[in-house]
């Protein structure tokens, strides 16, 4: 059961199907797929555009708590949790109910410590901030869905982000609307207001075939805690996807920006992601894109994908007029092409890429923590 944003769930099985060759069903804002333990793995370390990743043990639909309660009990968690570790449960809960998510926490907890004390005359240990073993409870009006999080934190947290920065998007969103472009490595791709560089890093190691996870420190992984996982299975895959990195192959991919802080967060995002030489980073002011001299080098089939300011959390004070002249100028600049960008002001975006010349020809809505983002696919 691997996790994304509401409204992206097709690309991001898409993205499952293409690593592990087998079909993936959509849920709301998850993609879930039958697969072996190596893939398992393989799943964690390599998805670009996957939050979390979990091992399902039950998907029910259920009468109320107590049912909750009684499937829980009926597992047989000692392949899940050996005896010395400790657990925790988190509990999600979505319509009405007379309950809170608080109390799903707690009857799965409950029933978690006597379903293992009756198997093996163990009481676990209970650790909330620290477990050994995290399970993840989902009760989704009458559906329960139980699973051990084999991510811990969120994949969207990569290896290259120095510290965190107001405005930087979820590097697995920028992955998706990378994939959602339909980007591959022999086009260039430009992202006009690259901020601390997201968008353009992402692509890169995607067209590198640099899977981000490998490269995060193995002991924030859930995986390595759980003795589901062998060190040495772990291990293997991490080395498979090393050796089938691509790093020699020469890419166009380009992130402007006309703030000079922005520009210093992206190029030190880009060397701690080893990308220098891979991304280039330029100083320019979108609104006058079409100025750019090295436009020429960017051929007739180039893609933006970005992020632009109000897209989440900031910008200047008269949205309508600062994308109507940015996009234009784009547009111009590029002459053909396709854009790819998400925006928080949906109708005031819409109106002003028609105004710019952009004909909109996909758009969907996205949502990630309280947010609700449009994304557009536009053709010039
Ligand atoms: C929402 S942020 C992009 C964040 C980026 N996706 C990231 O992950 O860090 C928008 C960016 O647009 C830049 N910006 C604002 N006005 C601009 C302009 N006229 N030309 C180019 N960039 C601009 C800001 O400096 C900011 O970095």
């Amino acid at each position: 059961m691997a996790t994304t944003f509401t409204g992206l769930e097709d690309v991001a099985a898409s993205e499952v199907e293409s690593l592990l060759g087998r079909r993936a069903e959509l849920d709301v804002s998850k993609v879930v797929v039958e697969c072996d333990k190596r893939e398992l793995v393989r799943l964690v370390l390599a998805s670009r555009g996957i939050n979390k990743v979990f091992l399902e043990l039950v998907d029910a639909t259920v009468s109320g708590l107590r049912e909750v309660g009684d499937i829980v009990r009926s597992l047989d968690l000692r392949g899940v949790v050996s005896q010395d570790q400790s657990f925790a449960v988190r509990a999600e809960r979505v319509g009405t109910h007379d309950f809170t998510s608080m109390d799903v926490a707690a009857e799965v907890g409950a029933a978690v410590i006597q379903s293992y004390l009756e198997a093996t005359g163990v009481r676990l240990r209970v650790d909330l901030n620290d477990p050994d073993v995290e399970l993840f409870a989902l009760l989704r009006d009458d559906r329960f869905t139980l699973g051990v999080n084999l991510v811990g934190r969120s994949l969207q947290r990569r290896f290259y982000r120095a510290s965190g920065h107001r405005t930087a998007l979820p590097a697995t969103l920028a992955y998706l609307m990378v994939r959602f472009s339909g980007w591959t490595p022999e086009r260039a791709l430009i992202d006009p207001f690259c901020g601390t560089a997201t968008i353009p890093i992402e692509a890169a190691l995607a067209g590198l075939d640099v899977c981000p996870t490998v490269y995060r420190d193995p002991r924030d992984l859930a995986l390595t805690r759980l003795r589901l996982f062998e060190e040495e299975l772990v291990e293997s895959v991490r080395s498979e996807l090393i050796g089938s990195e691509r790093r020699e192959r020469e890419l166009r991919v380009i992130g402007s920006d006309v703030s000079p802080r922005a520009l210093e967060a992206a190029k030190r995002n880009v060397e701690a992601a080893g990308l220098s030489g891979k991304v280039l980073l330029e100083m320019l002011d979108a609104q006058r894109f079409e100025l750019w001299p090295k436009l020429g080098e960017l051929g007739a089939d180039a893609l933006v994908v970005t992020d632009p300011p109000f897209g989440i959390r900031s910008g200047p004070s008269d949205p309508y007029e600062f994308y109507v002249r940015s996009f234009s100028s784009i547009r111009r600049g590029l002459r053909c092409g396709t854009l790819v960008a998400i925006f928080s002001k949906h109708v005031v975006a819409t109106r002003a890429l028609a105004e710019a010349g952009w004909s909109v020809t996909a758009s969907r809505r996205v949502k990630y923590g309280h947010l609700e983002v449009l994304l557009v696919r536009a053709e010039a």
